[in-house]
């Protein structure tokens, strides 16, 4: 076990996997790190910079060249580019609809893996949420987990926010968008997504995200064998 507690957090869009993993860390009074957020500063970036997203040289030297930060407080959230806050910005469609390309480039990756690591040893155990945590960033984390649910489920929950923030309701194209991002993410080259063999699998389809929390902090108790 490592000299703080590490705890990967891995799995596709729409499993709750933000909120739970903030609520985890929360919870457990550990730093969180969303390493979704860092690929996403890097897209605004590229996006600001004018670049073709499929000129992947000109993307990694984007990458190379970006000054960002983000906080590890799970109640912020907080973003940063060149010591601007984008924490809103990076969530818009623009930058959603470019970050499966900016992150399919091995450089990138390269870079934002390298300060992932960095960041996670820093003093206070920490929560890492990604997408290959397990498996690339953190192989020695003391505790993996991967959350799943159906994509019709993950639809669902996506079509209700945006529901709730008056974007409509468009439930076939947000389940067509889930099963292209899956897509993406799960046959790219570098890094795809899968749970690492180690990985405690849980599927949120039927649960709440206060069960699913509950249920996590008790695995990161038994598993790494605090009690906190
Ligand atoms: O978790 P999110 O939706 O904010 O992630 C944004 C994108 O970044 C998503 O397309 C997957 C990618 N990502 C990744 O490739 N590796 C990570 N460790 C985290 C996110």
């Amino acid at each position: 076990m490592s000299a703080v507690l590490t705890v990967a957090l891995d799995g596709p869009a729409g499993t709750g996997k933000s909120t739970v993993s903030r609520g985890l860390a929360r919870a457990m009074g550990l730093r969180y790190l969303n390493t979704g957020a860092m690929y996403r500063i890097v897209t605004l970036a590229v996006l600001r910079a004018g670049v073709d997203l499929a000129d992947e040289q000109r993307v990694a030297e984007v990458a190379d060249g970006v000054d960002l930060a983000v906080g590890y407080n799970p109640d912020e959230d907080l973003a940063f580019l060149a010591g601007e806050d984008v924490s809103q910005e990076i969530r818009g469609d623009e930058v959603t609809g470019a970050v499966s390309a900016v992150s399919a480039v091995p450089a990138v990756r390269a870079r934002l893996v390298q300060l992932q690591r960095q960041l996670a040893a820093e003093d206070g155990g920490v929560v890492v949420e990604g997408r290959d945590i397990g498996t690339v960033v953190l192989p020695d984390a003391d505790v993996k987990i991967f959350l799943t649910a159906s994509a019709e489920v993950r639809a669902r929950r996506r079509n209700a926010q945006n529901i709730a923030n008056g974007i409509g309701d468009a439930y076939e194209a947000v389940l067509a968008d889930v099963k292209r991002r899956d897509h993406l993410d799960s046959t790219r080259a570098v890094s795809p997504l899968r749970p690492a063999e180690d990985a405690v699998i849980v599927d949120t389809s039927d649960m709440n995200e206060a069960e699913v929390i509950a249920h996590l902090q008790q695995l990161v108790q038994q598993r790494a064998g605090v009690s906190r």
